[in-house]
């Protein structure tokens, strides 16, 4: 049996990513993001849904540039902070010593510690309720050599445990399950 709930927001699992912002260090500002994702692949395009009241919505409104930094289960403590605390009282960065990094295109701080950080550039801000939601293009993107793995080249994002946010809750990821296509992919005879 199930319940009826009122409408809400019940997309789950999600990533809580921490969202940079700032064009000099005297405005440098990091906070926790969950209403985030992929738009598009060509253009690479995703969002992020920010509330007006939030210290880094005027900084993202007038820059129109601001970095993705995914976050791993080492990162939790710091990234439930940053969202639970305002860049108007503390600054994030000395806070959780997060190292703020150089972005390659965009006006804006990169986290060091985190394994991919996502530059972006805002196209559009579209007023939703509670939220206005930035689009955005990747105009480029940092992948931390560490998980690269070096004889097959493939970058391991796994290997970084991804911080996983699901209703309310932080966990690590899991066992892994499958890959992309393996349900339908036929199977080597031995
Ligand atoms: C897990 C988590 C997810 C969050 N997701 C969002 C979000 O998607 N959009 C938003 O505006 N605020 C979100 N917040 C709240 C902001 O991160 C929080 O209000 C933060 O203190 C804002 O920082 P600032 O005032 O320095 O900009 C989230 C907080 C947490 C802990």
């Amino acid at each position: 049996m199930k319940h009826n709930w009122k409408p809400g927001t019940m997309i789950y699992p999600l990533p809580a990513v921490l969202v940079s912002c700032g064009n000099a260090p005297e405005e440098y500002n990091i906070f926790t993001v969950a209403w985030t994702g992929t738009l598009c692949t060509n253009p690479p395009m995703c969002y992020i849904s920010v509330r007006p009241e939030r210290h880094s919505y005027p900084i993202l409104k007038k820059n129109r540039e601001f970095v993705i930094n995914l976050t791993t289960a080492n990162m939790a403590y710091a990234t439930d902070w940053c969202g639970v605390r305002s860049g108007k009282d503390y600054n994030k960065f000395e806070e959780m010593k997060l190292t703020p990094g150089q972005a390659t295109i965009v006006q804006a701080p990169t986290v060091e510690e985190s394994p991919v950080c996502i530059e972006c550039r805002v196209k559009e801000i579209i007023p939703l309720g509670s939220h206005d939601m930035f689009i955005a293009e990747v105009v480029n993107v940092l992948a931390d050599d560490n998980y690269l793995d070096k004889e097959t080249g493939k970058f391991e994002l796994s290997d970084s445990n991804p911080l996983v946010y699901v209703h309310g809750e932080y966990f690590g990821i899991g066992e892994k399950i499958g890959h992309f296509g393996w349900s339908v992919r036929k199977k080597k005879k031995k």
